[in-house]
């Protein structure tokens, strides 16, 4: 992308997932961009060019951009306050601790801190998601902090990047939305986004409660599509029918459309399962307890997926104290290190807890993992987790996992019993083998010369 420093001077205030790879991508973009942390172990890393989790293509681009000076870092907030133009705010909104509700003590923190120090006219714009009526509360706290006679504007502009995918997210986004009271400010953040909106992506210009609610209406959304295929797998696991089948069928309906219709253990991550119970806390102390009240079903039907795998491995080993589970997976999904919420890492610590001797790979996810859960039994690879293991099960599904060759590490297990947890595995082929084959949603023997056939596979 261009060589041409942009004039908009950008600050990106809290520099994980989403923050790093926003300030990477908008130096991409040709802007001069400071990111800032108050970890300063992970400002180091990522001024030396080294980017602290997983994320295809962001390290190429941060060290693209920290050697050629455009991409700078630091923990000074008085460095960022009187130099950047437009300051975004994407520091976490994590769960609060006993509670539903989002704790924002880093967006209130890092805003308050960041308008205490700015000295020259210039535009916040926050990233994070945060609950409904967030951006005017910070407004009042941004007006409260400011000292001398600068100008600051506000504006709300929700992420919607996928972890795995969050630097192509990021250059090339589906649609932007940008909530505020000012059309001049909303016309600012036209420039810093002019690539992607003379590359023709929607841009909606919006209040900010709408701005807010978008991000959180896309997620609930998202959440309920993936636990209504798996409120189906519950039926179908009882009067036999196939999820797949079912959801390839209703999927080719594009006012229902396939994505987020694959029934498995659920989902997970930093972002889904928090956002859909900050919303729904958010909503009840505005007094409409009954509007979102359908999302504790969305969560709860998500999290009995954790525990019907748990209990088919109970059903498979009958006894499974000290027998050897091979668990594959323990990012929340493939091509991510994040292991935030993730049912693979809950499922590995259900067993672990129940007494089983749990042995789990991952590519990517084994650091976090092992910080989150340090007494399971990390493998050097799939095969070392599966080794003399009594029972395999299938959580994230990396590739490595669904080329697996059913004969080949037949050989090496203990017994050849397998779960697979995300349906992406030839159920015939690994019962040709001689498998035990059991997944969610679908019929665990199938009849003899009749293999499991998908619509779409
Ligand atoms: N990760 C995603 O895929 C994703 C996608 C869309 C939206 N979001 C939203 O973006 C926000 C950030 O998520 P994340 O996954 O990047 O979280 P994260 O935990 O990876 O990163 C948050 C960063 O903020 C820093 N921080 C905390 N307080 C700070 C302060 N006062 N000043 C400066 N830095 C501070 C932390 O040290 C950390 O590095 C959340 O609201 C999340 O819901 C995340």
């Amino acid at each position: 992308m261009g060589e041409v420093i942009l004039s908009l001077k950008i600050s990106v205030i809290g520099t994980g997932y989403l923050g790093a790879t926003h300030a990477a991508c908008m130096a991409e973009l040709g802007f001069e961009v400071v990111g800032l942390d108050t970890n300063p172990k992970k400002i180091e890393q990522l001024a030396a060019g080294v980017l602290p989790f997983h994320e295809p293509g962001l390290p190429e681009l941060l060290r693209k951009h920290t050697s050629s000076g455009r991409l700078r870092f630091t923990t000074s907030y008085a460095e960022v306050g009187s130099w950047a133009d437009v300051h975004f705010i994407a520091v976490g909104t994590p769960q609060k601790a006993g509670d539903h509700a989002a704790d924002m003590t880093y967006v209130d923190g890092a805003t308050s801190t960041l308008a205490s120090h700015i000295t020259k006219d210039c535009l916040i714009v926050g990233k994070s998601t945060v609950p409904v009526g967030t951006a005017r509360r910070l407004g009042a706290l941004i007006n409260e902090q400011i000292e001398g006679d600068a100008k600051v504007g506000l504006l709300w502009n929700p992420e919607f990047l996928r972890e795995g995918y969050a630097v192509e997210d990021t250059l090339r986004p589906d649609r932007l939305v940008v909530g505020g009271d000012s059309t001049a400010a909303i016309d600012v953040l036209r420039q810093v986004y002019a690539t992607a909106i003379n590359a023709g992506t929607p841009f909606i210009a919006t209040d900010l409660e709408t701005a807010e609610l978008v991000k959180s209406a896309a997620n609930a959304f998202l959440a309920t599509k993936i636990s209504f295929i798996n409120a189906f797998s519950e039926v179908t696991e009882q009067v036999g029918g196939d999820i797949r089948v079912l959801a390839d069928a209703i999927g080719l309906d594009n006012r229902i459309g396939r994505r987020f219709l694959n029934a498995g253990v659920g989902f997970g991550g930093g972002c889904l399962p928090k956002d859909i119970r900050a919303l729904q806390a958010r909503i009840s102390e505005l007094g409409l307890d009954r509007t979102m009240r359908f999302l504790t079903e969305v969560d709860e039907i998500n999290l009995r997926r954790r525990d019907r795998v748990v209990h088919l491995a109970h059903e498979i080993l009958e006894d499974i104290q000290g027998r050897k589970i091979a668990i594959l997976g323990v990012a929340f999904k493939p091509h991510s290190d994040d292991v935030r919420d993730s049912p693979a890492l809950d499922v590995a610590a259900q067993l672990f807890n129940a007494g089983a001797d749990v042995s789990v790979y991952d590519p990517e996810g084994m650091a976090n993992a092992r910080l989150r859960f340090p007494r399971l039994n990390y493998a050097t690879s799939a095969i070392d987790a599966l080794r003399d293991s009594a029972l395999t099960i299938l959580l994230t599904e990396w590739d490595e996992f669904k080329t697996l060759d059913p004969s080949e590490v037949g050989q090496m297990v203990e017994s050849k019993s397998i779960i697979d947890g995300r349906n992406v595995l030839r159920a015939d082929v690994w019962q040709d083998e001689g498998w035990r084959f059991e997944s969610l949603g679908r019929k665990s023997v199938y009849p003899d010369g009749a293999p499991f056939r998908s619509v779409c596979s």
